[in-house]
């Protein structure tokens, strides 16, 4: 099947078609720049900007980072507020005219890693965790792929990810050993509750899995996404394919 996928993120919002048998990009895939945080009213319009830039007449598939029940964006940690309590489809499928899928953003990162990348043909229970902004997760087994919020654990008062994301290294000038450490221990709180077989690192910074992989040390084994940046897409696409009626 092919549908146009589209990861909304922290700074950017991106988008492609996608053969989501093969979670090949079909074209070459658009990105609009998001550098301060703007409303539902002006992502939905960068939504129509993508399925325009393609002339979409099909099904979209849209990975949010929030959490997702039904239809509805019931957080934004990193995004506008009002956001929080939209029907995410209701507002999207207006802008566009077209029939929309809505997932949590990390969830999508999953299920095309699951499908098609690092954890193709992996039946145990795996850890995803993509590492942006914030700090995305999902649980895998036997295929399935469940939304969790585990970036949200809480550490010195505030969210892990406050510290942990591949942006709080940045903001806090973290070295690579000093960050992977720290990112260790966040995992190993993890671990001691889920007890994950396997561990998939995303986000853009898992093109660097060389720089901090040694330092944080899991019991699991540990592997960088295959679709690094990608995944995001992909899985939405797939997810719009998945649930298309
Ligand atoms: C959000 C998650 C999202 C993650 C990565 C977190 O702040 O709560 O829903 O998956 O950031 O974007």
């Amino acid at each position: 099947m092919k549908t146009l996928g589209i990861d909304i993120g922290g700074s950017a919002l991106k988008g492609a078609p996608v053969d989501t048998a093969t979670g090949e990009l079909l074209a070459e895939r658009f990105r609009i720049e998001t550098p301060e945080v703007i409303t539902p009213a002006a992502m939905a319009k960068g939504v129509a900007e993508i399925a325009a830039h393609f002339k979409w007449r099909g099904p979209i598939g849209i990975g949010f980072p929030g959490v997702i029940h039904g239809p509805r964006i019931l957080t934004s940690a990193n995004l506008h507020p009002k956001f929080i309590g939209c029907d995410g489809v209701k507002l999207f499928s207006k802008a566009t005219g077209l029939r929309v899928a809505l997932t949590n953003d990390a969830a999508a990162a999953a299920l095309a890693e699951m499908k098609l990348g690092a954890g193709r043909g992996f039946e145990g229970k795996a850890l995803i965790l993509t590492l942006g902004t914030g700090i995305g997760s999902a649980l895998a087994y036997r295929g399935m792929v469940i939304p969790c919020e585990f970036g949200h654990l809480p550490l010195h008062g505030k969210s892990a990810e406050h510290f942990v994301s591949a942006a709080a290294r940045k903001r806090r000038d973290l070295s690579w050993k000093d960050w992977g450490k720290e990112l260790g221990d966040y995992i190993h709180t993890l671990e001691a509750m889920l007890w994950p077989e396997l561990i998939i690192i995303g986000g853009g910074i898992s093109a660097k899995s060389d720089k901090f992989f040694r330092h944080v040390k899991p019991r699991a084994r540990m592997v960088p996404a295959q679709m690094l940046n990608e995944a995001g897409i992909v899985g939405a696409a797939t997810w719009a394919a998945e649930t298309a009626r």
